[in-house]
C-alpha cells in the first residue's frame, strides 16, 4: 500500500520541521524526491540525510513567492506530487499581534508565502500533471485558516484559508483528469512555541500530545497514492481531536 517508487514528489520548505518528515516519509514509500527551500543549505542538509538512509533525494532550492524562479528550478519537469509545505509558522516568525494593531506592510508576507506560494506551485506542476494523466496535489494549511483562531495571526489565517479554498476549486477543476487535489488543516505541532511550552501545549489537545513531521508524512504518503485516488477537494484536519469539523 502507498507504494511511491514510480513518482517524484515536491515538497516546499522541506528544509526543516514538517516538510522534512514528508521528505522523509516519501523517501521511505520509495519517492524521488525533491527537496525545497529558500535556504540551499537546509535542503542539501535533509538530501544529504534522506540518501544516506538510502533514499532518492535531490535539492530543489527556490523562493515559492516568486512565479519566475519557481518555473526556472522546476525546467519543464513533470513533478507526480507536490506537497505545498512551505509557510510560515513558529512563534519567532509570527509575530503575534492583534489585526487591529498590524498595518498592511504586515500582511504582505503571510499572504505571499502562505497564499501566493501555493499558487504559484500549483499553477507550475498542474500542467504537467494533466498531460499525463495523473497527479496528486496537497496543501499544508492550518486550523488557523479554517477556524477563528485568536492568537494575533490573522493575518496567517487569511493565507491558510485562503490556500485551502484555492485548492477546494482546483481540484474540482482537475478532477477528471486523474489529479486529485487536498488540504490537511494542521493542529499544534511539535516545534510549536519552542519546547519551554511545548508540555503546555500538548495539555490542550485531546490526544494528549503535539503532532509530530511523522504525522503529517503518513497521511501526505497516502493522499499521493494511487489508493487515494477518489480523494479529493477536501481539507482533512490533523491535530489530535483538537479540530473537529
Ligand atoms: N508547526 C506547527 O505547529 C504548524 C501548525 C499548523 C500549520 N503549520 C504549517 O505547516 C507547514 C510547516 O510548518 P513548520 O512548523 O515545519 O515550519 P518551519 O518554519 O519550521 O519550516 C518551514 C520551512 O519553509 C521554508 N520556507 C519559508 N519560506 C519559504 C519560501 N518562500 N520558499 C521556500 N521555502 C520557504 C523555511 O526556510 C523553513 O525551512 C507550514 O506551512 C506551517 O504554516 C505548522
Amino acid at each position: 500500500m502507498f507504494d511511491l517508487s514510480k513518482r517524484t514528489a515536491l515538497v516546499t520548505g522541506a528544509g526543516q520541521g514538517m516538510g522534512t518528515g514528508v521528505a522523509e516519509v516519501f523517501g521511505t514509500q520509495g519517492a524521488h524526491v525533491l527537496v525545497n527551500d529558500i535556504d540551499s543549505d537546509r535542503a542539501e542538509a535533509v538530501v544529504e540525510r534522506l540518501r544516506t538512509e538510502g533514499h532518492r533525494a535531490e535539492a530543489m532550492p527556490f523562493d515559492v513567492t516568486d512565479l519566475d524562479a519557481v518555473r526556472t528550478a522546476l525546467g519543464g519537469r513533470t513533478i507526480d506530487i507536490l506537497v505545498n509545505n512551505a509557510g510560515n509558522a513558529g512563534a519567532e516568525r509570527m509575530a503575534p499581534r492583534a489585526f487591529v494593531d498590524t498595518t498592511p506592510d504586515e500582511w504582505v508576507a503571510p499572504l505571499a508565502v502562505n497564499l501566493d506560494g501555493v499558487m504559484n506551485c500549483t499553477h507550475a506542476v498542474l500542467p504537467g500533471m494533466i498531460e499525463q494523466g495523473w497527479g496528486r496535489v496537497i496543501g499544508v494549511v492550518s486550523g488557523a485558516g479554517t477556524q477563528g483562531v485568536h492568537i494575533g495571526v490573522a493575518a496567517y489565517s487569511a493565507g491558510k484559508g485562503g490556500a485551502a479554498a484555492l485548492l477546494r476549486s482546483v481540484a474540482l477543476e482537475v478532477a477528471r483528469k486523474g489529479v486529485t487535489v487536498n488540504s490537511i488543516a494542521l493542529g499544534l505541532m511539535s516545534n510549536a512555541g519552542g519546547s519551554d511550552v511545548t508540555s503546555g501545549l500538548a495539555k490542550t489537545i485531546p490526544a494528549g500530545r503535539l503532532g509530530t513531521p511523522q504525522d503529517l508524512g503518513a497521511l501526505c504518503a497516502y493522499l499521493a497514492s494511487d489508493e487515494a485516488s477518489w480523494m479529493t477537494a477536501q481539507t482533512i484536519p490533523l491535530a489530535g481531536g483538537a479540530i473537529t469539523s
